[in-house]
């Protein structure tokens, strides 16, 4: 999209998918690498289902995040960004971006593969999107776990750079993305 038609601030829309989904995978993260280190049972199980399920509910609000960049737009990054500023933010929004969909896609694909359902909240149950198969449930399973680290590394280095544009450049980059400002 050319700098002339964008948008001068996100889409409420937008901001309110950033902060739920921003919520969510601060959960579904830990939660995921402490659910398979524990003892197997009961709370075991519900972990796995609310990791399950969290995760399908990230992968609907992606859709509904593209959507709502397609049809509102995405304001031009801010001025006070350097050139390299600039490349890195567009880079690592684009690769958590593409990480909300491909996530929850191996964790569905490599659960189908298991033969587990998918029951999202006890609501209702995803298709199986392949024949069991445990190689390649090991296959699905290390990419989502390799994936995951890579994802929290990238995580790790938003809420850095949110942290010094608040509080060292003091530019007001995090405002725009704050529900409350118009
Ligand atoms: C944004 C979405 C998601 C993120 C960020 C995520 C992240 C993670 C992480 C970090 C782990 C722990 C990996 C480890 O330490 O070995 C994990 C495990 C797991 N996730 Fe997800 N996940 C997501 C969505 C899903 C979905 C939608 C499903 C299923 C429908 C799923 C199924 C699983 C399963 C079954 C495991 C355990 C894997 C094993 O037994 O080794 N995940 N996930």
């Amino acid at each position: 999209m050319s700098d002339h038609i964008r948008p001068p601030v996100y889409s409420s829309l937008s901001k309110w998918i950033h902060w739920i989904t921003a919520l969510l995978v601060l959960m579904i993260i830990p939660g995921g690498i402490l659910m398979i280190r524990m003892h197997e049972g009961e709370l075991q199980n519900q972990i796995f289902d609310l990791h399950r399920s969290f995760g399908v509910t990230v992968f609907a609000l992606a859709f509904m995040r593209v959507a709502a960049r397609q049809i509102f737009g995405v304001p031009a990054p801010s001025q006070s960004l350097t050139p390299f500023e600039r490349r890195a933010s567009i880079g690592v929004h684009h690769a958590l971006i593409a990480l909300l969909v491909i996530m929850p896609l191996l964790g569905w694909l490599m659960t189908s593969a298991y033969r587990v359902d998918v029951s999202v909240f006890g609501l209702f149950t995803l298709p199986h999107l392949m024949p069991q198969s445990e190689p390649i449930y090991d296959a699905l399973a290390a990419t989502h776990k390799t994936l995951g680290f890579v994802m929290a590394g990238l995580i790790l280095t938003h809420i850095g750079a949110a942290i010094m544009h608040t509080f060292i450049k003091r530019d007001g980059v995090l405002q725009r993305m704050l529900p409350t400002r118009r």
